[in-house]
């Protein structure tokens, strides 16, 4: 991210999210999608034409909304704490169905504010169940900012982190999943990585994943880090975090609309939900005599 700006992916985000509001097979309902970029529903965008632009605007719903149900299920077994990273102009918190949730947004200082700058112009109120931690992924601890904010960690938690992975470093992907698989309650995650250019992928696939890499880095957050499926895999196990579920954007897609979705997607956006194993207690240990 550029310093001291707010950021201009987390707009797109919102834009496309506040687009996918009239799409006819909406998976994601969020009524202040518009409301927070000050847009009344007469000056909805609207959808794109382009299948492959439709399946974009799809797959940024889909990652929510996955996110969103498998939260609902943990909230039905006792989860009340939900952290979501790099939350950007998501409005999760602003209309929380759930009682006694309480939501921790993370995110970058500038991005931060100007979010706060955004509600308060659409008129949009802080529930009390909400609480800021400034934090930037690259420089400083999660365990500090989330202190200050009260999250406990001996309690169930719950991690939305989502269209961020890509623009951080590898380092910092993987120190903050460290720290939410240090979590010493029950712990869930979601979070989204793009895949490794495959060395098979089309000429006309190649073209249009560097057109997409080149304007996240015109808007001054290139991307940074994408994955192999088992190097991230290895990675989530060997701190503890079992990747239950990682799935293909496009199969989530189907999963939730009924319609073809493109052959390929040049990104190779996936989803993966993890969850914390813990450590086994020691009961007994054997010491050497
Ligand atoms: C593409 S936006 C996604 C926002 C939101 N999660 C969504 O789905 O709309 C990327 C988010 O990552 C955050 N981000 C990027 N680099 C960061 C960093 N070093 N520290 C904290 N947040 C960062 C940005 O502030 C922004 O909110």
């Amino acid at each position: 991210m550029e310093a001291g700006r707010p950021s201009r992916t987390a707009l797109r985000a919102a834009h496309s999210r506040a687009r996918h509001q009239n799409d006819p097979r909406r998976i994601l309902t969020d009524p202040l999608a518009s409301k927070i970029l000050h847009l009344d529903s007469g000056g909805l965008p609207p959808l794109p034409d382009d299948p492959a632009d439709l399946y974009s605007t799809r797959f940024l719903a889909v990652r929510s909304r996955f996110a969103e149900d498998a939260l609902a299920a943990a909230t039905a077994d006792g989860t009340r704490q939900v952290v979501i990273l790099g939350a950007g102009l998501d409005t999760f918190a602003y209309r929380n169905p759930h009682t006694g949730l309480k939501v921790f947004e993370a995110d970058h200082p500038a991005t931060q504010a100007w979010k706060r700058q955004q509600l308060a112009a659409a008129g949009i109120g802080i529930p009390s169940s909400v609480t800021f931690a400034p934090v930037d992924f690259e420089r400083d601890t999660l365990a500090g900012a989330l202190a200050s904010a009260g999250l406990d960690r001996s309690r169930p938690a719950f991690f939305f982190w989502l269209g961020v992975t890509p623009y951080l470093t590898r380092d910092a992907v993987l120190s903050t999943l460290r720290f939410v698989a240090g979590h010493s309650g029950p712990v869930q995650v979601v979070f989204d990585y793009y895949g490794e250019a495959p060395p098979t992928l089309s000429p006309e696939l190649r073209a249009k994943r560097e057109a997409a890499a080149k304007m996240v880095a015109e808007l001054g957050e290139p991307w940074l880090t994408c994955f192999a499926r088992e190097d991230i895999a290895d990675e989530l196990r060997a701190m503890k975090l079992d990747p239950v579920e990682d799935i293909a954007g496009r199969e989530l897609v189907a999963r939730y609309i009924d319609e073809p979705v493109p052959d390929a997607d040049p990104i190779g956006g996936r989803v993966i939900r993890a969850v914390g194993r813990g450590e086994p207690v020691p009961l007994c240990r054997t010491s050497p005599v």
